[in-house]
């Protein structure tokens, strides 16, 4: 059974849909974990919810390798995903987990990547730049912000008239359609 751990920042409508697969679809994957660096985070709820252990870990505790790694080590972590995680990941964690750490972008990198570019912001810049289409990509994490390889893409059209909020909509829906199945075939199958 491969371990997963979700890191997650805020709604965890990302960190839901990945746990629901695995616990629905037996398929040698697991997640056994969620590690959130805030404490009021919605994710937290959701964890709670389907019954999966959940640590809350501030900025400082995920940047100690003496904090974290003893975590990830008591729960048998195999592999990270990222899902709505806003601070940066530590070198020593991408070292030790080189390529088993995966993370979802809303836009169709390298397009709309790179610092401040997260959340609704991707989405208002991609509608004031008359974009005709968006997308998502996950990719392995690397040094770089947003510059891993990319793993899978998935593009949706925008309309004229769509607001930044409409394009968010579509962009869940992709995310929720294609996300556990790519960390399925990446580490898994
Ligand atoms: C998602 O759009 C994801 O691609 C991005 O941040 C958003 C998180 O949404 N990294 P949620 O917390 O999973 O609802």
């Amino acid at each position: 059974m491969k371990r997963i751990a979700i890191f997650a920042s805020g709604n965890g409508s990302n960190a839901e849909n990945v746990i629901n697969y695995f616990q629905q679809h037996r398929c040698g994957g697991e997640v056994a974990l969620v590690i959130c660096n805030k404490p009021d985070a919605a994710v937290l709820d959701r964890a709670a919810r389907l019954g999966v252990d959940a640590v809350v870990m501030p900025r400082a505790e995920i940047n100690d390798p003496d904090k974290l790694l003893p975590v990830l080590d008591e729960y048998g972590v195999d592999v990270i995903v990222l899902a709505g995680f806003l601070l940066m990941v530590p070198g020593f964690l991408i070292e030790s987990y080189r390529n088993r750490i995966v993370n979802i972008h809303p836009s169709l990198l390298p397009k709309y990547g790179g610092k401040g570019m997260y959340g609704r912001h991707i989405h208002e810049a991609v509608v004031a730049a008359g974009e005709r289409e968006t997308g998502i990509t996950v990719h392995f994490v690397s040094e770089g912000c947003d510059e891993g390889e990319v793993i899978f893409q998935a593009s949706v059209p925008v309309a004229e008239d769509d607001t930044p909020a409409d394009v968010e909509a579509k962009i869940h829906e992709l995310e929720r359609l294609h996300f556990p199945r790519v960390i399925r075939e990446t580490f898994i199958d």
